[in-house]
């Protein structure tokens, strides 16, 4: 049994290592500018150490788990960091969320103003796309297959279009239904979409990509309900985000519709189905015991 812990930890340091050489000014060279310099600073102000790192962690992970080579995995796996920060920005914004605290520390509206940060967003975007373009480690096809997954799962069909109906539930009493949709696209598409491409680096065959997949959409589930449940019993320091953000913004959640028994329980069944759905592939556990460490969380 590995030190799940400490395993955890050593992942995100090399997560960030590699995140912030990717936004290094040498990595840039020759394109500096005084608009950039903005940017860039304001970009790396969100994306820097605070976030969990979960949905690079799973592309890594998937990666490992289907027998590919992780070091091919780390700059796509960033790619989606990219991505996932660039949401949170948006998310916070006084015409979403109006959170004026992000990983323990001032929202990226709060420090840079309204539109830097809104193009802060942006910027993280298209990085994560040029960033992928870029990568030599991976072919041409393996290139256009990630930028593909990681596209749909981020646009209008996917995260985007869970964004707008979660601010469509506002002041509104929802079905459950509506809220399963609401969490599958805004939090899962992200998170199917880092262990689909762990998948595609490994050359997984569609047996192991379809259980990856069956994973991922539990976690991922699961996952939404938890930061529902936080929301409601953390406090500002540990989340390290506004508490009560759902309440003060008449949100529809889980908690709001079931209780926090209910919904505790429902994210223990949705975890016990995502380690079902790949206990025959993880030896050594670490995608078991992340399943657990994430129903477990307390920030
Ligand atoms: C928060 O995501 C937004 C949701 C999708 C619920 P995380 O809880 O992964 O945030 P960080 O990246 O650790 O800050
Ligand atoms: C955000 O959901 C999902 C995305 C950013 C796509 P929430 O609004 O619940 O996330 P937090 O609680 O602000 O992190
Ligand atoms: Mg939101
Ligand atoms: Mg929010
Ligand atoms: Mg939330």
């Amino acid at each position: 049994m590995i030190d799940f812990k400490s395993y955890l930890n050593n992942s995100v340091i090399q997560i960030n290592n590699t995140l912030k050489e990717l936004t290094s000014t040498s990595s840039f060279s020759g394109r500096e500018s005084g608009g950039f310099n903005v940017m860039l600073e304001a970009m790396s102000y969100s994306l820097e150490n605070g976030g969990k790192r979960i949905r690079p962690f799973l592309v890594v992970e998937f990666c490992k788990l289907f027998g590919g080579d992780s070091g091919k995995a780390l700059i796509p796996a960033c790619a989606t960091e990219m991505v996932h920060t660039y949401s949170l920005i948006h998310d916070d914004l006084p015409c979403m969320d109006n959170d004026d605290i992000r990983r323990g520390k001032p929202s990226n509206h709060i420090k840079f103003g309204y539109a830097n940060a809104l193009l802060a967003g942006d910027a993280l975007l298209t990085l994560a796309f040029e960033t992928i373009s870029k990568d030599t480690n991976l072919s041409g096809d393996i290139k256009s297959e990630i930028i593909y997954e990681l596209s749909v799962a981020a646009g209008a069909s996917g995260m985007i279009a869970g964004q707008v109906m979660d601010l469509q539930n506002e002041n509104k009493n929802v079905d459950i239904i509506t809220v399963e949709l609401t969490d599958q696209l805004k939090t899962g598409k992200m998170i199917c979409a880092s262990g689909k491409i762990g998948c595609i680096i490994a050359g997984a065959d569609d047996k192991c990509k379809s259980d990856a997949l069956d994973y991922c959409r539990n976690i991922g589930l699961a996952f939404q309900v938890i930061d529902d449940i936080l929301d409601v019993i953390s406090t500002d320091e540990i989340l390290g985000k506004p508490i009560k953000s759902d309440f003060i913004n008449n949100k529809s959640t889980y908690v709001s519709l079931l209780g926090l028994e209910k919904a505790k329980k429902y994210a223990e069944g949705l975890t016990q189905n995502a380690v079902d759905s790949i206990s025959d592939y993880d030896n050594n556990s670490v995608l078991i015991q992340f399943a657990y460490y994430l129903l477990n969380r307390i920030s």
